[in-house]
C-alpha cells in the first residue's frame, strides 16, 4: 500500500463528550497513559486545588473548572494514530462542540453511571446525535453505586433517540462491583482498584457454573445470567453499518479513574470505528487519499498563549498530506497563495512544531487574522469548498458599552476578535458605530467568558446590559428598508457586521405578528450570506 494512504488508514480522529464531571478528563489521561504519550498520571490534571487539564487553557476554565476551549492531543497505539479532540463540558457551549464534532469521524460519550444523561447536558449530546456520526459510549464510575445499567441504556435510547448496544455488562456496582462481562468472548474481566495497572485479569466464564460464585458471588453470577439472556434476547445486534451512521451506540462500562474498561474500551472502539472519512464539497466528495491535500478550519482561539498574542486557527486535514512550508490556497481568500505559519499539533502539555500531516489530522497555525471558521484551504490548482459550518441561533442578547471612553481601539478589537472564534455574535443598532454593540449567544456563560476575555487579554471592562430578546431572525428580502416594517413595539432591528438586517424578537408570538403584518416579509433563521 502507498505510505499516504497507509499513513491516513491508520489515523482514528474523535471527539470526546460528557456531562461535567462525568470523568472525561480521567478517561483521556487514561488513553494517552496507554498511548505512552504521558508517563504520569496526574499530569492532565493536577489537584482539586488547581483543577486544570492540559486543555483548560483559560483562565475561568479554571475558576469554574469547567472546559470552555476545545484542544487537540494526538498519540499512537498499536499502530493507529489517535487524534482526540476535547469538547467544552458545559452545554452553553454546544455551539463550540458541534464545530468540533465537524472535525472528527466519531464521538465518544462518557456518562456517569450515578447520574445517567443529566438534564443540563441532553442539549451536548443531542448536538452530537444531530450530526449522525458514529457515538461510542462510556459509562464511567462503576466503582460507585450506580443506576441500573438497564435503566442507563433506556435513558439514552429515550433521551437521545439512538439504540444503544452494550459490548459489555457490570458485575455489581459501588463497593460490590466485581468487573465486567465482554458478551462477544464470554470473558470475565475481573475489577481492581488499582489505579495505574495496565492488564486486568480476564478468564473465560461459564455463568451456569456455580464455580464462578466463587469469583463473583452467588447473587451476582444470577443476576448476570439473567441479564445476559435478557440482553441476549432484546438488546441491538451490533450492526456496524447502523453504528457508522450514528444510529446504534457501543456502550462500554468502566471506571476511568481506576484504569477499569479503559483498554477493552479503546480496543473495541479502535476496531470499530472507521478511518478519515470522505467529505463532501460543493465539487463533489473529496476523498481522504486524494493526493492533494485539502483542510478546513473549524475553530480559531486568540489568545491562547498571552505572553505572545497569538492567534491559533485549527484546521481538519480532509485530505493528502501536508508538509512544512508547502504552499496552499485559501479558497475564500481568493484563492490567495500561502504557506501555513508554524504548523503545530498537541502532545499532551506540549505543543509542537510539525513537519508533516496527513488526512484526518488537525493542525493548528498562526493566523494574522485572515481566516474564518468554516474556510476551506486547498492545494495550488485545486478551487472547491467544503459545506460550510451553520452557526447556531443565539437565545441571548445584552447591549455591551466599554466602560473607560479612552478604550475605544481595544474594545473594537477585542469584541471582533472575539466573534470572529465565533465564540459570541455581534450585531449593532443600524445607524450606529461600535461604542456599543449588541452580543447575542447561545449560552448565557458564554456572556460571562466574553467580559472575562475582554478585560484579561485586551484589559476592557464592560458594561453588559440585559436584553429581553430570545428570538432572532434574519430579513431575506433585499433592499428592503427595516424602518418601514409593521413591528410589535417589542421588536428590535439590528444589522450584522455584513450589513445584512435582522429582527430580535422576545417571542414567537411577536415572529407571527411580524409576518401576519408585512406580507412579503421573508425571515429566516440563519444567515445565508
Ligand atoms: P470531567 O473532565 O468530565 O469534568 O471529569 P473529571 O475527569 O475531571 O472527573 C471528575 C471527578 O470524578 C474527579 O474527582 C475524578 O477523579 C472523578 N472520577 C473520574 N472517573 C472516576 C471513576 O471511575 N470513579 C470514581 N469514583 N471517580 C471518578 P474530583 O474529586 O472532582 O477531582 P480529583 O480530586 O480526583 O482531582
Amino acid at each position: 500500500m502507498p505510505n499516504l494512504e497507509k499513513e491516513i488508514n491508520r489515523r482514528r480522529t474523535f471527539a470526546i463528550i460528557s456531562h461535567p464531571d462525568a470523568g472525561k478528563t480521567t478517561l483521556t489521561e487514561k488513553l494517552l497513559l496507554y498511548g505512552g504519550a504521558i508517563t504520569l498520571a496526574g499530569s492532565v490534571k493536577g489537584k482539586k486545588t488547581d483543577r486544570h487539564a492540559v486543555s483548560d487553557w483559560m483562565e475561568i476554565e479554571k475558576q469554574r473548572g469547567i472546559s470552555v476551549t476545545s484542544s487537540v492531543m494526538q498519540f499512537e497505539y498499536e499502530g493507529f494514530c489517535i487524534n482526540i479532540l476535547d469538547t467544552p463540558g458545559h452545554q452553553d457551549f454546544s455551539e463550540d462542540t458541534y464545530r468540533t464534532l465537524m472535525a472528527v469521524d466519531s464521538a465518544v460519550m462518557v456518562i456517569d453511571a450515578a447520574k445517567g444523561v443529566e438534564n443540563q447536558t441532553r442539549k451536548l449530546f443531542k448536538v452530537c446525535v444531530m450530526r449522525n456520526i458514529p457515538i461510542f459510549t462510556f459509562i464511567n464510575k462503576m466503582d460507585r453505586d450506580a443506576k441500573n445499567p438497564f435503566d442507563l441504556l433506556t435513558q439514552i435510547e429515550e433521551e437521545l433517540g439512538i439504540s444503544t448496544c452494550p459490548m459489555n455488562w457490570p458485575i455489581g456496582d459501588g463497593v460490590d462491583f466485581k468487573g465486567v462481562y465482554d458478551r462477544a468472548t464470554k470473558h470475565i474481566i475481573s475489577y481492581t482498584a488499582n489505579g495505574g495497572q495496565r492488564e486486568a485479569e480476564s478468564c473465560e466464564a461459564d455463568l451456569t457454573d456455580p464455580e464462578l460464585d466463587k469469583l463473583i458471588g452467588e447473587k451476582n453470577r444470577r443476576q448476570l445470567l439473567e441479564d445476559v439472556e435478557l440482553l441476549d434476547g432484546a438488546s441491538d445486534e451490533l450492526d456496524l453499518e447502523r453504528v457508522s451512521k450514528g444510529k446504534l451506540s457501543p456502550v462500554f462500562f468502566g471506571s476511568a479513574l481506576n484504569n477499569f474498561g479503559v483498554e477493552p474500551f479503546l480496543e473495541g472502539f479502535l476496531k470499530m470505528t472507521s478511518p478519515p472519512l470522505p467529505r463532501v464539497s460543493d465539487k463533489g466528495v473529496i476523498n481522504p487519499t486524494d493526493d492533494n491535500f485539502s483542510a478546513f478550519v473549524f475553530k480559531i482561539q486568540a489568545n491562547m498563549n498571552k505572553a505572545h498574542r497569538d492567534r491559533l486557527t485549527f484546521m481538519r486535514i480532509c485530505s493528502g498530506k501536508f508538509t512544512r512550508d508547502m504552499e496552499v490556497c485559501h479558497v475564500q481568500g481568493g484563492l490567495k497563495k500561502m504557506r501555513l505559519s508554524q504548523p503545530q499539533q498537541m502532545m499532551a502539555q506540549e505543543r509542537e512544531i510539525i513537519n508533516e500531516a496527513y488526512a484526518g489530522d488537525i493542525i493548528g497555525v498562526f493566523d494574522p487574522g485572515i481566516f474564518s471558521i468554516g474556510d476551506t484551504i486547498v492545494s495550488p490548482g485545486s478551487d472547491f469548498k467544503f459545506d460550510g459550518i451553520p452557526t447556531f441561533a443565539p437565545e441571548h442578547f445584552a447591549r455591551i458599552r466599554h466602560k473607560d471612553t479612552m478604550k475605544r481601539k481595544q474594545f473594537v478589537k477585542g469584541a471582533t476578535q472575539i466573534a470572529q472564534e465565533g465564540a459570541i455574535q455581534i450585531f449593532r443598532e443600524p445607524d450606529t458605530g461600535m461604542e456599543e454593540v449588541i452580543v447575542g449567544v447561545v449560552g448565557v456563560l458564554q456572556f460571562d467568558v466574553f467580559q472575562h476575555r475582554m478585560l484579561t487579554e485586551y484589559n476592557v471592562e464592560i458594561i453588559n446590559e440585559g436584553l429581553p430578546y430570545s428570538y432572532i431572525r434574519w430579513i431575506d428580502n433585499e433592499g428592503i428598508d427595516p424602518k418601514k416594517l409593521n413591528l410589535s413595539s417589542d421588536t428590535k432591528v439590528v444589522q450584522d457586521f455584513k450589513g445584512n438586517y435582522l429582527l430580535l424578537f422576545t417571542s414567537e408570538w411577536n415572529i407571527r405578528w411580524a409576518l401576519d403584518k408585512n406580507e412579503d416579509l421573508k425571515l429566516s433563521e440563519f444567515n445565508k450570506n
